[in-house]
């Protein structure tokens, strides 16, 4: 099981990189924000309530719960594949933890990729964003609209604006991010697996700047 990271702020494009990146089926993207928002869906998941309070209020949700949540997910997934993280580590003890989730599954770390965008960029992300309500794709009023207003192209489902998208959580998210990369950063560059991707381009142009990554360290 080899696996990489996408790091970023929010709006970075770490989500979009790594659903594109999926599509030719060499990956699977496991993104940490979209599987909570999937138990959050389920009514009946109490995973789902718990995740409810930090997720409204654009906190993060505590280490153990997150590495616990991670482990779940790790051990189902096909270790055949490269797992693509979009949104774990978030902290320096996630970071750590992932690296020993992966020793006990077989696997290894193979890179930390960090897209880095300026925060106007960001900003206007975050405002055009719209996800499917029912199966979580993400599109942009400007940049990936959907062929139908508001409907979304796979499911037909409602596009709807994530809640922690709102100015003062998007801005709660961005203060969480800051305070904690640098650490992880940190991690990351003594280990030799950080690799900075300028994520300010079109997502073609950031999926393709990861791809060399990858083939530079395989
Ligand atoms: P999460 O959903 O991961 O949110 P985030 O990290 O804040 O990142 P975003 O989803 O906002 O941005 P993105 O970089 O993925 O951008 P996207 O590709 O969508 O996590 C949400 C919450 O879950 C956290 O706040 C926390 O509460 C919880 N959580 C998750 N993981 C956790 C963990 N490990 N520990 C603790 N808590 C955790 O792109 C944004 C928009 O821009 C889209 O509309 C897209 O179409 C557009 N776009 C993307 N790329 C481009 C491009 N190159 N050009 C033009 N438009 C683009």
């Amino acid at each position: 099981m080899q696996a990489i990271v996408i790091m970023g702020p929010p709006g970075a494009g770490k989500g979009t990189a790594g659903a594109h990146l999926a599509s030719g089926n060499k990956f699977t993207h496991i993104s940490t924000g979209d599987r909570i928002r999937h138990e959050m869906r389920n009514t009946a998941s109490p995973l789902g309530r718990e995740c409810r309070p930090y997720m409204e209020r654009g906190d993060y949700l505590p280490d153990e719960m997150a590495i616990n949540f991670l482990r779940e997910i790790i051990q189902k997934e096909d270790s055949s594949k490269t797992l693509i993280f979009d949104g774990f580590p978030r902290t320096l003890p996630q970071a750590k933890a992932l690296e020993e989730l992966l020793k006990e599954f077989g696997g290894e770390l193979k890179a930390a990729i960090l897209l880095e965008t300026d925060a106007t960029t960001a900003v206007k992300r975050i405002d055009g964003r719209r996800i499917c309500g029912a199966c979580d794709k993400v599109y942009h009023l400007e940049v990936k609209a959907p062929r139908v207003e508001n409907v979304c192209d796979e499911c037909s489902g409602p596009l709807i604006k994530r809640d922690d998208d709102e100015p003062l959580n998007a801005k709660s998210r961005m203060r969480n991010y800051l305070i904690r990369i640098q650490d992880i950063i940190t991690h990351y560059e003594a280990k030799k697996l950080l690799f900075k991707v300028d994520a300010s381009g079109t997502v073609e142009n950031t999926a393709e700047q990861i791809i060399k990554v990858m083939k530079e360290i395989s």
